[in-house]
């Protein structure tokens, strides 16, 4: 086991990705903080039913004093935090749509939850991995920020802020130990993604570019989340895994 007495939290895990990673973070020993504005019940339940061990709480990740809340219980229940994963975000919900259709709430709600909640997570956990001499931070971002994409403009800009934010918290937090790294996921097939309309074709054109011609799921980035969690990437920092079958080269 990788992460044993490791403690991780992980927003936006009641469901799709994230709740992947909390049961692939626990199955390496991990005592895991599951964060949601849905709630995470049915992932902890599948965590300790697995001998692992795993709670969950309520958090937007976009207002500050659920993210100093979500800190507080992980080291009330589990001891402290190593492991955060910013994996929260404002994305299957939002459609398709020409950047001349967007509205400014839709604009400003994905900069809130997608940037904001990135860095008030960041901003809650640093003191918390500092008590325990540091520790690894995650973040989710999407290859869509380096490919350039048409029709999401609000949710590339946000995640092209993830990249260059975990660049920079990288060189900051540095002298404390602590790691940033992001990882860059291709269109994978979480529980929403695979009920959006037309998902099957625009799938197979992603799938008919790529080296790697194959559907991405969400097993395929459980590796490189627990790579970057684990002592195995201990002098990495500030860079992003780019995990989608090899599309950004097309
Ligand atoms: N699935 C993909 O194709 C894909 C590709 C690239 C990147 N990503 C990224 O991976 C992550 C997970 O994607 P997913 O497919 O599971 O998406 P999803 O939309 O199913 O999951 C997002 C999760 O974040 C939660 N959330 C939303 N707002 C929140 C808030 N304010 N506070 C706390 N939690 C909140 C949602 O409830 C949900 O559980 C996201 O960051 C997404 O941008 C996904």
């Amino acid at each position: 086991m990788k992460l044993k007495e490791k403690v991780a939290v992980i927003t936006g895990a009641a469901q799709g990705l994230g709740a992947h990673f909390a049961v692939g973070l626990a199955e390496e020993g991990a005592n895991v903080l599951v964060a949601d504005i849905l709630d995470g019940g049915e992932v902890v339940q599948r965590i300790n039913e697995n001998g692992g061990r795993a709670a969950a709480m309520i958090c937007d990740v976009s207002d500050e004093k659920d993210c100093n809340k979500m800190i507080e219980t992980a080291e009330s229940l589990f001891g402290g935090v190593d492991i955060l994963v910013s994996n929260a975000a404002i994305f299957s919900e939002l459609k398709l749509q020409s950047m001349m259709d967007i509205t400014v709430e839709e604009w400003d709600r994905t900069m809130a939850v997608n940037i904001r909640g990135v860095w008030f997570s960041a901003k809650a956990a640093i003191p918390a991995m500092q008590k325990r001499g540091g520790g690894s931070i995650i973040n989710i971002a999407t290859n869509r920020a380096l490919i350039g994409v048409p029709m999401m403009l609000h949710y590339d800009a946000s995640k092209g802020a993830v990249l260059a934010m975990t660049r920079a918290m990288a060189a900051e937090l540095g002298d404390k130990n602590i790691r940033v790294n992001a990882v860059a996921p291709g269109l994978t097939m979480s529980e929403q993604v695979l009920k959006r309309e037309g998902i099957a074709e625009r799938n197979s054109s992603i799938v008919n570019k790529r080296p790697l011609k194959r559907t991405q799921t969400p097993e395929d980035l459980i590796g490189s989340v627990v790579f970057l969690a684990s002592d195995a990437s201990e002098f990495i920092t500030g860079q992003t895994i780019i995990v989608d079958g090899g599309s950004v080269m097309r």
